[in-house]
Formats: C-alpha cells, structure tokens, sequence
C-alpha cells in the first residue's frame, strides 16, 4: 500500500500533481489542497463491486417497481422535490452556513407522515443543542432517533439495523471514512462518505438527505464535488440581511429544476410563502423613478417581482454598474441597447440594479421591465404603479416574444395590475381583463411611457 500526496480543488474535485494558484479545471482561485490518496486496500474495492448492481438485465427484466412518493407535508418543499420523496434516492440540501438547512430538515422530520421513523445523524451539534431548536421549531415527533456519529461506517450500520423511514446526514462534511486518511470536510472525504451512502440508500431503498456546506474558500470540499453522484441538488438561496430564503432545484432525476420554493425564515422556523409575488411586491414604493414590475416564470409558477435602478452621475471616468439578482453581463447589455438604440447614455452615471426580495432573475423576458427600470432611472420619468413589463430585448432594440405569456398576464391581473406591456410577436389569442399594450421596439416602449 502506498500512500501518494495530490493536490485537490475544494470547488470542483479536480486533482492535479501539483499545487498552483487557480485550479486548472474550474478556475476558481486558492481552491487546491494537499490530500493524501491512500490505495484502497483490497477488501473494500471487492466490496463495491460484489455489491447487488451484479449481472446485466434486460430492461423488461428488471422489476417494476412504481416509484413511491412521500409527499414531505410542506408544499413548497413538494414542489421543489418534484411531487415528494423518492424511495432509495440522495438529496444533497446545500447553501452558506446559517441559511436554515438543519432547520428545514427538522421541519421535515415533524411534517413527514408520524408513522415514518427517521434518523437524524449530526456530526455538528449535540442531541442537546438539536432537542433545543426541536422545541423552539415545534417539532414533537415521536420517533425521531438522534444520533451524534461522524464515522460513516458506523452511521450505515445503526441505520441499517434500525431501518427507518428517512436517513438524514447533517452534514458530509463532519464524516469520516476510516479507509480514507485525510480529513473530514478534504474532497476525498466527501466522496468515499457520500458513496457509502449512495450504496445504502439503494440497497435499502432508504431516502437520504444529506447536508453539504457551501464554503467560499478553505480546505473544506464544495457541493460540486457530491452533486453528479446524488440524484438531486437542493440549494438554499437568500440575501444576509433578508429573511426570504428560496429553495432551488439545481439538479433533480425526479422532477423539472426550475421549480423554487419560497420560505420566510422565523422564530419559529421556516414558514411556506404560498403566494411569493405578493410578498415580492409588499412595500413597493409609488411615484418613484427607476422602478418596474416584472414576471418571471419560476418553473410553472410564475412570480411577479420589483426591479429597482438608481442611476446617479458621477465624477469618475470610469463609472460602477452592479447588478444584484441579474446577470451583470445582461445588465452591460441591455445598457448597451439603451444607448445605441434609444440615444439614452449612461457614460457619466454609476448604476445600479436590484431585484427585491432577494429573487436571482435570470430569464429573458425580465430584460424588458430591467430595461425600462433602467431608463426610468436615468431620464427620472415615473412608470406607472398598475402597469407591468414583459419582454426579450433583443440586440436591435426589438422586443422579442416570451413563453407562457398568459399565464403571466394573468398573475398579474390576480395581484392587481391595469396593464400589461408586451411583446407584439406574442400571441394574444386569450382572454384577460388586463389591457394589453404590444410593443414592437424599445423605442416603442418610451414613446408609451
Ligand atoms: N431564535 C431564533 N429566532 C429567529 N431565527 C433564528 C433563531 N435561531 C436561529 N434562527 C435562524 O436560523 C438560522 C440558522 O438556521 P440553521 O441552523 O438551520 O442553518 P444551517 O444552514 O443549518 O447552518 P449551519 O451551516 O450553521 O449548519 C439563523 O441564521 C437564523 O436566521
Ligand atoms: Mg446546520
Ligand atoms: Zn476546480
């Protein structure tokens, strides 16, 4: 058995022989450390491939067996998940430290069905400090094991013998593998843990989830390095300062990914926000510039939100754009557009964009509202409160059509808009009590306004 040393990337899991400053694979910066690879002794590799996924079947061969959901009882979770649980399957639950994963997991453990029992494995807190945020979140269940074990091998085998309904890992990072020989958290770590439990999550047929910090720098492996071996990624996304937390799908065997749940986090726990856009839309000021309502579809939801520019002047020659909750390439583009097509220039003035509520905006047919937000901001006109902007903006100025326009104009019709600017390529063979303004060019949209 000979023991070699590589450098790893943290971020993606890239080896390289050598340590250098950017890991050669991802690009990310100060990511590669040294880990040991110990050769696995022979026992162990026999053991993955004795394991029951032995001699080739014929597709009709393999037993049918229907895939079982268990609805989680939390809606938005549902949604995110694709319907519920999947039996045997991994989800990895990620996002920065303190975001709520434990306390959704939690959460989790009381909705879930009372005669499921599940097994709660912390490698970071204590049973104490656990029965602790139980009370403070409500959750009472009866047959919730806790378990303070970081040895993953240990972990399977009290799992397997108790054979509970729902394994949950909390977090990857903190389990050790015995035949691995670097630390907890180090990629090799990550990957040797989280096999086992791929092993026994499909030999079981035992749904687990499994906790995976997200760390912007350090020693300690990223999600990256889990997600192409579990069946889906959960991330947890939400601004520091705001309490709205949004629940994404990055990868999903069971269901569509760009279905997002939306949780407001209290006291008491996380709460479901069944009706985001008009949490989104709460407190919006009136009669300001630089202001536009947009709506973007979330999977099948479609979710109205504010955009918000300020455009200020500035001394300097060389003026600051920040785009929070849209793409700075795209904001850098759709200035662009302004400039060339509308005579609009934003030379002289810092600008700023940002999407309310904490909501990451990344479709096409919100470039119209950001657009006219921007504009807005610049020639300091007011667009009108009732009225809402959908449409692609295209590199001629033109205003390119967008998908599911209906159902959109008609979230926006529930939460009370007069208006709907959009795209005249759409179809608009549907009913709605909205009017409706087609537009053709971004010129079109000012002359309007
Ligand atoms: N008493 C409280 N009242 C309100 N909110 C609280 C309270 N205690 C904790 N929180 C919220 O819960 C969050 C912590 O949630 P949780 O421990 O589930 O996060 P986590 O993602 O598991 O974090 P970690 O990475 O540390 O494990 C805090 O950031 C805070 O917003
Ligand atoms: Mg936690
Ligand atoms: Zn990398």
């Amino acid at each position: 058995m000979k023991n070699k040393t590589v450098f790893v990337c943290s971020e993606c899991g890239a080896e390289s022989p050598k340590w250098s400053g950017k890991c050669p694979e991802c690009g990310a910066w100060n990511t590669l450390v040294e880990e040991t690879v110990v050769q696995k002794p022979e026992k162990t590799a026999k053991k993955i491939s004795s394991s029951d996924f032995s001699a080739p079947l014929k597709l009709k061969e393999v037993t049918g067996k229907e895939e079982v959901r268990i609805s989680t009882g939390i809606n938005e979770l549902d949604r995110v998940l694709g319907g519920g649980i999947v039996k045997g399957a991994l989800y990895l639950v990620s996002g920065e430290p303190g975001i709520g994963k434990s306390t959704i997991l939690l959460q989790l453990c009381e909705k879930l069905g009372a005669e499921i029992p599940i097994l709660y494995v912390s490698g970071e807190e204590s049973p104490k400090q656990l029965r602790l945020r139980a009370d403070r979140l409500g959750v009472k269940k009866d047959d919730l094991y806790l378990l303070a074990q970081t040895d993953i091998e240990t972990v399977c085998e009290q799992a397997a013998e108790q054979n509970p309904g729902l394994l949950i890992i909390d977090s990857i990072q903190t389990m050790n593998h015995e035949s691995v020989a670097s630390t907890p958290g180090s990629v090799s770590q990550v990957r040797e843990c989280t096999s086992a439990l791929m092993r026994f999550a499909k030999s079981k047929d035992i749904p687990v989830f499994i906790v995976g910090h997200v760390n912007k720098e350090g020693s300690i492996a990223g999600p990256k390095v889990m997600e192409h071996m579990v069946d889906a990624v959960l991330y947890f996304e939400g601004e520091r300062n705001s309490e709205y937390r949004i629940l994404r799908a990055v990868k999903n065997r069971f269901g569509s990914t760009n279905e997002i749940g939306v949780f407001e986090m209290t006291g008491e726990g996380l709460k479901e926000i069944g009706n985001p856009s008009a949490v989104f839309l709460q407190g919006k000021p009136s009669d300001i510039s630089g202001i536009a309502t947009v709506c973007v579809l979330e999977g099948t939801r479609p979710i109205i939100a504010e955009v918000q520019s300020l455009v200020a002047p500035t001394p300097f020659p060389a003026p600051r754009r920040v785009a929070v909750g849209f793409d700075y390439g795209r904001a850098n583009l759709l200035i662009a557009v302004l400039e060339k097509r509308c005579r609009m220039f934003f030379g002289t003035s810092d600008v700023y964009i940002n999407v309310i509520g904490g909501l990451k905006i990344d479709e096409p047919a919100a470039d119209l509202a950001v657009a006219a937000a921007l504009a807005s901001g610049l020639k300091d006109f007011v667009i009108p409160d009732d009225t809402i902007l959908i449409g692609e903006v295209g590199l001629a100025g033109e205003i390119r059509a967008v998908t599911s326009l209906e159902k959109r104009v008609a979230e926006a019709k529930v939460l009370g808009f007069k208006r709907a600017v959009i795209p005249k390529r759409n179809r608009t063979d549907f009913h709605t009590d909205i009017e409706l303004i087609p537009v053709d060019s971004i010129k079109d949209v000012f002359n309007l306004i």
